[in-house]
């Protein structure tokens, strides 16, 4: 099964809304599991009122032995209940510390732990910076969703770091635009079509952009662990949103498409 990575340049796009958010819709068979990999430190331990062990410390520890990476996953992780669903996640401890530290045990080479055959990865990267701790996990994922707000500003972030992010590999960099955007979609992707074709001679297909998604406070208070959701919460705008970015993102990552919403959800 594959790795998704979530991350961003500027500002605060909802890159840990939407990797609980993408665990959420993700297909059962699939058996996704959420990793906070933010070098800043984690949010979710508080968020979802999860215990402090096991975590990624732990999660990196078991990979260091002689395991499996099933066995490592299962070491590090807990469970969230986000709208009636079972979440498997593995929190990282409010410092950044020591995530920077697990970070390279778990993409160094002979360590496939991101990248195990029976689990979607989502790792929540948190801020893209130059150098970062994060880029081999990048470089391992088979998808980097970089979250940014169609604005003028998070979008000039975007485009400086954009030489580095293509160079991770065609059909691999997908651009979720974020709630709060000015622009709309096309426009974004033929303004970063062009940069990525003009000024960084790449192939126009290196970059994708998603989106945009839509504001809404009720599904991310519940992802962020601050409201009970209803029984309806997959027909929430956002949920419905992930579900897309899902089915969007199903063939690079060789898995079936987010599964339909239930039939009463419809009504
Ligand atoms: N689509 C959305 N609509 C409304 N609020 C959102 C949305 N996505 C995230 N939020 C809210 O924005 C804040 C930041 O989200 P978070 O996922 O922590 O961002 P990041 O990980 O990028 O810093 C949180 O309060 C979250 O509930
Ligand atoms: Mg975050």
């Amino acid at each position: 099964m594959p790795l998704v990575a979530v991350t961003y340049v500027k500002g605060r796009p909802g890159a840990t809304t939407t990797a609980l958010g993408l665990a959420a819709v993700a297909p059962a068979q699939t058996r996704p599991v959420v990793l906070e990999c933010d070098p800043a430190g984690g949010d979710l331990m508080r968020r979802l009122d999860l215990a402090a062990t096991p975590s990624l410390v732990d999660l990196a520890a078991a990979a260091r032995g002689a395991t499996t990476a099933e066995a490592a996953i299962v070491a590090g992780r807990q469970t969230a209940m986000l709208g009636g669903e079972l979440v498997p996640v593995v929190v990282a401890p409010a410092g950044g510390a020591q995530t920077r530290a697990a970070l390279p045990e778990l993409t160094g080479t002979g360590r496939p732990v991101l990248t195990t055959p029976e689990r979607l990865v989502i790792a929540d990267c948190g801020r893209l910076a130059p150098g970062s701790v994060v880029w081999p996990l990048l470089r391992l994922a088979d998808v980097v969703l970089v979250m940014a707000r169609a604005r003028p500003d998070e979008l000039a972030h975007l485009r400086e770091a954009l030489g580095e992010l293509v160079d991770l590999g065609t059909d691999r960099l997908a651009v979720l635009l974020a709630a709060g955007g000015l622009y709309p979609v096309a426009d974004v992707a033929e303004v970063l079509t062009k940069h990525v074709v003009e000024d960084l001679a790449r192939d126009p297909g290196s970059v994708s952009v998603l989106g945009p998604l839509p504001e809404d406070r009720k599904t991310a208070a519940v992802l962020g662990g601050d409201l009970i959701a209803g029984r309806r919460w997959r027909r929430l705008p956002l949920m419905r949103a992930y579900a897309d970015v899902f089915t969007d993102l199903a063939p690079q990552l060789s898995v079936a498409p987010a599964e339909p919403l239930p039939k009463e959800a419809l009504g």
